[in-house]
C-alpha cells in the first residue's frame, strides 16, 4: 500500500469478520504471514515467557483490537489496543472519526528525559549540595561510562539537579536522555554507578537509587478541535464542557474521568509491551501535582462554537528494550508504525484524549450502557448456543426487544430451527 492511499479511515471495520479485518491491517502495516500468525495463534512461547518473569507456569490472553480513523499530525494510524473491556476500542475509533473531520490531532512531546533519584543523607545538606554541583561534569561522565551505545545515539546523562527536602534529605536528580527506551534499566544502572563518587565528594551516605515514575521532563501533548455538528449539535458541546467542569471540581469524578483516559493509554501500552503501571502511576501523580487531583484533559468551546480539547501528560514509554521486544509487541508496534518513543508518546496522548471524549460525550448524552449492550447481547446469544451469523441476528432482536436474556435467546433459536 503506497503512503498516499494509506488511510486508517476504514468504515464498517467492526462489521467485518476477524479474517477480513486482519487482511486490511496486514495490507496497511505490510505484516508478514509470520507476524499475522504471531498475533492470532502463536503469541509468545513458554520459553519466551520464562525469560521475561520468574516461576512461569503459563500465559494469560487479552484481546487485541484495532482502533481505526486516527489522524495524528497528518499521519494515519491504526492503533493496536490490548484490553479486556468492551466498548473501549469502538469508542476510541468513533471519537477519532469525529476528530479527523476537524483535521485530526495535533500532538507534540518533549525529548525523552528520565529522572533518576539518588537519596543522600549528609550532615550539612547545603554544603553537600555545593560539592555535588561542583563535581557535576565528573558525575555525568562517570554515568555515561555505563552506556556508550546510548551516548553514541545522542542520549546519556545530560544534567543533574539537587533538591533539599523539608526533612533535610538531599535528593539528586540525574537527568538521562534515554532515546527510544523506556529507560528504567539504564537510569537505575547509572544512579547506582555514580553513588560511590557522590558519597566520596559529600562524605554522606547514599540510600535509594532508582528512577522516578513521575516523568515530568518527558511530557506528551495532544489537542483537537471538533465542530458542534460533528458531535451532534451545540447542546452536546455544552454538556461535554459541563462534564469536564464536574471533573475539574470534584476528585471523585476526576479519577473516573482520568480512568477513561487511561482506558486508551494503558491499552496501547499493554499492546506495545510497555510498563502499564509506570505509565498509570506517573499520570495519576501528575494529575494531583497542583495539590488536588484534577482531570488530565481539558475541554472548552472556541468563539465559533467548536469543542476544543487538550491533554498533557508525562509518558515514559519506549519502542525498544524490555518487553517491547517480545514478538507480539513487535508486531503491534509494526501495525502502529511509530519510529521513535516520542512518536509513540504522541500517539498515546491522542488515544487518551479520544477515549476521554468518547466517554464524556456518551455520559453527558445517552449514557454509556447503550453502547455496551450490543457486545453484551452477542455474548448472551452465544451463551444460548447461537453460532456464526446467528449471533449477530439474535443479538439484534434481543436489543430491539430490550430483553437481553439467555432464556429469550434460546426461545429465538428454537423458533428458527
Ligand atoms: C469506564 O471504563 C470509563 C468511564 O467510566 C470513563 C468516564 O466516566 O469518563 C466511562
Amino acid at each position: 500500500m503506497s503512503a498516499e492511499n494509506k488511510t486508517s479511515r476504514i468504515s464498517g471495520f467492526y462489521k467485518l469478520g476477524v479474517k477480513k479485518r486482519m487482511n486490511k491491517v496486514k495490507k496497511f502495516a505490510e505484516l508478514s504471514d509470520e507476524e499475522v500468525g504471531i498475533l492470532q495463534e502463536k503469541g509468545i512461547s513458554l520459553k519466551e515467557a520464562g525469560r521475561m518473569i520468574e516461576n512461569v507456569i503459563g500465559k494469560i490472553q487479552i484481546p487485541l483490537g484495532i482502533a481505526t480513523n486516527f489522524l495524528i499530525n497528518d499521519k494515519d494510524y491504526l492503533i493496536p489496543m490490548a484490553t479486556e473491556e468492551p466498548s473501549v476500542v469502538a469508542a476510541a475509533s468513533n471519537a477519532a472519526r469525529m476528530i479527523r473531520e476537524g483535521g485530526g490531532f495535533k500532538a507534540s512531546s518533549d525529548e525523552p528525559i528520565m529522572i533518576g533519584q539518588i537519596q543522600l543523607i549528609a550532615k550539612k545538606p547545603e554544603e553537600a549540595k555545593e560539592k555535588i554541583l561542583a563535581n557535576k561534569e565528573k558525575i555525568l561522565s562517570l554515568a555515561n561510562e555505563q552506556d556508550f551505545v546510548l551516548v553514541d545515539l545522542g542520549g546519556g546523562a545530560k544534567d543533574l539537579e539537587v533538591r533539599i527536602l523539608n526533612n533535610g534529605m538531599l535528593i539528586i536528580h540525574l537527568l538521562v536522555d534515554v532515546r527510544d527506551a523506556m529507560g528504567a534499566n539504564v537510569v537505575n544502572t547509572m544512579c547506582e554507578h555514580v553513588s560511590p563518587l557522590i558519597e566520596e565528594v559529600t562524605r554522606g551516605k547514599v540510600y535509594l537509587r532508582i528512577l522516578s515514575n513521575l516523568a515530568t521532563k518527558r511530557m506528551a501533548r495532544a489537542e483537537v478541535s471538533i465542530s458542534a455538528d460533528a458531535l451532534g449539535g451545540s447542546k452536546t458541546v455544552d454538556s461535554i464542557i459541563l462534564a469536564y467542569e464536574f471533573a475539574d471540581a470534584d476528585p471523585y469524578r476526576a479519577v473516573t474521568h482520568n480512568k477513561g483516559v487511561m482506558n486508551g493509554i494503558s491499552a496501547v501500552a499493554l499492546a506495545t509491551g510497555n510498563d502499564t503501571r509506570a505509565v498509570e502511576a506517573g499520570i495519576h501523580a501528575y494529575a494531583s501535582l497542583e495539590g488536588r487531583y484534577r482531570p488530565v484533559s481539558h475541554w472548552s468551546k472556541d468563539d465559533k462554537g467548536n469543542l476544543t480539547g487538550r491533554i498533557e501528560i508525562p509518558l515514559a514509554v519506549g519502542t525498544f528494550g524490555g518487553a517491547t521486544m517480545n514478538p507480539v509487541a513487535r508486531a503491534a508496534m509494526k501495525i502502529l508504525g511509530v519510529k521513535t518513543a516520542q512518536e509513540l508518546a504522541e500517539v498515546m496522548a491522542s488515544v487518551g484524549l479520544a477515549q476521554n471524549l468518547a466517554a464524556i460525550r456518551a455520559l453527558s448524552t445517552e449514557g454509556i450502557q447503550k453502547g455496551h449492550m450490543s457486545l453484551h447481547a452477542m455474548n448472551i446469544a452465544a451463551m444460548a448456543g447461537a453460532e456464526g451469523e446467528q449471533i449477530n441476528k439474535i443479538a439484534e432482536i434481543l436489543i430491539n426487544e430490550n430483553n437481553i436474556k439467555v432464556s429469550r435467546a434460546k426461545e429465538l433459536l428454537e423458533a428458527k430451527k
